[in-house]
């Protein structure tokens, strides 16, 4: 955090030993009898064990596996964190969290999550006797006033648990699908162990092995994904097919300067309204060719996707309207390719959305 490296427009500066802790942590040559560099794919579910309960750390790959240990590892050193779990998706891990607490517990959520959370905590964990309450967090008087007796939060000096869908930026690829929890707390820790190996979402060896290879460059990655990003986000908003532009980079975002306080930049995720109907919408994503009309996001490649049909379906309606996801809204994740060729695919695909020969939708 108090690195002196060069940061983008006025965001904090870029931690230092990020990327040497990504490279190195955990995958230390020594830990194996051959020093292989790369840590190696351990497939066994099972070990040898010397005598009943006598091993070398490894029972059943559920309960702990060599790939995953190597990962865990790493993530923790980046997090600055005493612990770290790897769990077979982000959502694993969420519902993973949630069995720490018990029927009647209160829930506090952000209202505009993913719909994927939304719809595990209003439609599964709800039915399991938890209350959740969505509430605008970035009004903190809404917040105070969502706090009930029963509610469980983040200790006072910050968060508890640190959580990530690693399937997004850390793997980086679009191969993998995983969830990360970082902690401090050794009781808490022991507990979600505990969970781990008894919900058994844990993530296969060979994602373990991609993920941890995706840290390598994550450093290079995200810089290059701040790069675009701002270029795209930027372009967008000088553009009079555009309606508005969403980007916590730009001035225009209403937390740009929390944004500045607390990033080293800001990624590829640019939401914008196009100008017109649902119709203009499907138009721009028929005509894009660099961009690829799918879910998810954080990959190399760069991806288009409507919220309000794609990955936010899952949010009632009102919920939705309410919250400005609406059929002109368009999320972009914008990857690795070369900046002009992204200008330039979403300019002819704006353009084609609103020429007056288009046939939309
Ligand atoms: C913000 C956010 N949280 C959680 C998830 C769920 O992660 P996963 O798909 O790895 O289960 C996603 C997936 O898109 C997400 O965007």
């Amino acid at each position: 955090m108090q690195g002196k490296d060069a940061s983008p427009r006025g965001f904090l500066p870029r931690f230092q030993h990020f990327a040497t802790q990504a490279i190195h942590s955990g995958q230390e040559p020594e830990q194996w009898t051959s020093r292989a560099l790369v840590p190696p794919i351990s497939l066994a579910t099972t070990f040898k064990q010397e005598a009943p309960g006598q091993h070398l750390g490894f029972d059943y790959s559920r309960s702990g596996n060599p790939t995953r240990n190597c990962l865990e590892k790493a993530v923790a050193t980046l997090d600055g964190a005493k612990y770290s779990l790897a769990f077979a998706s982000g959502l694993a891990a969420t519902v993973t969290i949630t069995h720490l607490l018990k029927a009647g517990d209160h829930i506090i959520c952000m209202d505009d999550g993913y719909g994927g959370t939304n719809r595990y905590f209003m439609e599964v964990a709800s039915e399991f006797g938890l209350k959740i309450s969505l509430v605008d967090c970035s009004k903190i008087k809404l917040l105070e006033a969502a706090i009930t007796p029963e509610t469980k939060r983040p200790l006072a000096l910050g968060a508890d648990i640190c959580m990530y869908s690693a399937t997004k930026y850390m793997n980086g690829h679009s191969d993998v699908v995983m969830g990360l929890v970082s902690l401090n707390s050794e009781s808490l820790h022991s507990k979600l162990r505990f969970l781990q190996n008894s919900l058994g979402a844990v993530p296969s060896p060979v994602d373990c092995y991609l993920c941890n290879r995706g840290l390598k460059t994550l450093q290079i990655r995200m810089e290059k994904h701040f790069e675009n990003g701002m270029a795209v986000a930027q372009f967008l908003e000088s553009n009079p097919l555009v309606e508005k532009v969403v980007y916590p980079g730009l001035p225009s975002h209403p937390q740009h300067e929390l944004a500045k306080r607390q990033c080293t930049g800001c990624p590829g995720m640019v939401t914008f309204y196009i100008k017109g109907t649902l119709q203009h919408a499907e138009t721009f994503f028929k005509n894009l060719k660099v961009f690829t009309l799918a879910e998810s996001l954080g990959g190399f490649e760069s991806l288009a996707e409507l919220p309000a049909i794609m990955t936010h379906a899952s949010v009632p309606k009102s919920n939705r309207d309410a919250l400005g996801i609406s059929d002109t809204l368009i999320r972009l994740s914008v990857g690795l390719e070369d900046k002009k060729d992204l200008l330039d695919d979403l300019d002819q695909a704006l353009k084609a959305a609103h020429s007056p020969n288009a046939s939309r939708g």
